[in-house]
């Protein structure tokens, strides 16, 4: 058994500078590059100042590196070196330093400065209210998916593989060369896509979203989608297939790479460490990503793949990873639900992004996702398998994008269209308790059921 004492012994950090003794009559030996010193004695703290009025809150003005704050950050680091070269204890430094302290830059990018949050300040995008303060909650919604989404937990190796590779390892003809590349393809194409989904969410998105419930629930999510990349690797380790061959498919086989590269258009902008909100174009390039990513990515681009992995399952074939799929698509489809409320949440405080012309764009979004997904569904199904065909699942993914434009507000575009495979509302509103292929070894704990 592991014990605390163990941990100690592993973790401790290892020593790699001498360190000044307290009251040393000398300046210790520096440890920095040997110009540095030359530096501070030649500008003294007292030669760089900070203009009175500067705006320290926001690193960047304009697009371009804010100055005063270079300034202001060069000033307390010389002042710093300053004291070090005096001969001053780490005690000193760290009182002096405390002693600086300020804490009103703190509250210049705030709006109501000191204030206590209300429930009116709060806003999805552009919100000026202090993002540290949880609640009160404006958005219940997000909170109550936030709580949802960890009663789901669950982790890929509780899912039980062993029959599944006897059964991909045989060359007995349990499965068929058309079942094999369905395998292969979704394992190649949902291994990097929640990665691609993950980064958006956290150098992308999380920046941008100005409420705190919803960025709780956006941390939640990325967590996910940490354990969906895991579930694939999972299983591309339990069948011993090769690694690069699946995790490069994204951009060796055409009909996986487009619908990559699809995505990954819409989070350049939002990547530009620069990028804020606040003006009509900006907002609307936000938009444009959640639907991409929301609506279009999650939304569409997966449901062909879940659909043949889970029909697979339903015939007894490769189980083990019909049931990680089955635990990510109930992720999923929160994931989802959650971009929507949240789209349209914003559409509500800011009704002048949503113009005809944008309407316009967003069905035209719609539409390109569907027919990626409808060439990966050609492409991954030349014939028929497991009770389905390429037919079928263009009809199944015209339901879902009408689905996606219903709830975004929009014209459905493709009338009269029916889900083929209706089991797959039975599957997603899957509950916890119920294992629908019966091969999870283990029952999650949830924290309520934890007992000491
Ligand atoms: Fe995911
Ligand atoms: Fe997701």
């Amino acid at each position: 058994m592991i014990s605390w004492d163990d941990f100690d012994a592993d973790e401790k950090p290892v020593e790699k500078t001498p360190v000044a003794p307290a009251g040393a009559a000398q300046a210790p030996a520096r440890t920095t590059a040997p110009s540095a010193p030359a530096m501070v004695s030649a500008a003294p703290a007292a030669a760089i100042t900070v203009p009175a009025g500067a705006d320290l809150a926001n690193n960047y003005a304009g697009g371009q590196p804010n100055p005063a704050v270079i300034a202001a950050t060069l000033k307390q680091v010389r002042e710093e070196e300053a004291l070090y070269d005096a001969g001053a204890t780490p005690q000193e430094r760290a009182a002096a330093s405390l002693a600086r302290l300020d804490v009103a830059p703190g509250l210049e990018e705030l709006e109501m400065g000191a204030a206590r949050v209300q429930v009116d300040d709060k806003r999805m995008i552009n919100c000026r209210a202090d993002l540290n303060q949880l609640v009160p909650f404006k958005y219940e919604w997000a909170w109550q998916k936030y709580l949802d989404g960890c009663a789901n937990h669950w982790m890929p190796q509780e899912v039980n593989m062993s029959k599944d590779v006897s059964m991909w390892k045989s060359n007995d003809g349990q499965l068929t060369d058309d079942e094999r590349l369905i395998v292969m393809r979704s394992l190649g194409f949902f291994s990097t896509a929640d990665s691609l989904v993950a980064n958006n969410l956290v150098l992308a998105v999380y920046r941008q979203i100005t409420n705190p419930e919803c960025r709780q629930y956006l941390l939640r999510q990325a967590f996910e989608e940490a354990i969906h990349t895991h579930a694939y690797q999972y299983c591309i380790q339990s069948l011993g297939i090769d690694e690069g061959e699946v995790f490069n498919m994204y951009r060796e086989v055409p009909c996986v790479a487009r619908k990559a590269a699809w995505g990954l258009k819409y989070t350049q902008n939002l990547g530009d460490p620069t990028f804020t909100t606040g003006t009509v174009e900006a907002d609307q390039d936000l938009l444009r990503n959640l639907i991409g990513f929301y609506c279009v990515l999650e939304g569409i681009f997966f449901y062909c793949g879940f659909t043949q992995i889970l029909s697979m399952g339903r015939r007894n074939k490769m189980t083990g990873v019909a049931e990680q799929f089955q635990y990510i698509l109930r992720d999923e489809s929160m994931h989802v639900n959650f971009g929507i409320d949240v789209i349209n949440q914003i559409k509500i405080e800011n009704p002048h992004l949503w113009s005809t012309a944008f309407q316009q764009e967003v069905i035209q979004m719609i539409l390109e996702g569907t027919q990626l997904e409808i060439e990966y569904a050609r492409d991954t199904m030349p014939r028929g398998v497991l009770g389905m065909n390429a037919a079928m699942m263009e009809e199944y993914l015209e339901f879902i994008a009408n689905r996606r434009l219903a709830q975004l507000g929009l014209p459905e575009q493709f009338p009269g269209v029916k889900n083929p495979f209706p089991w797959m509302s039975e599957i997603m509103d899957l509950r916890k308790e119920k294992n629908f292929f019966e091969t999870r070894v283990t029952e999650y704990q949830t924290g309520g059921a934890l007992s000491w």
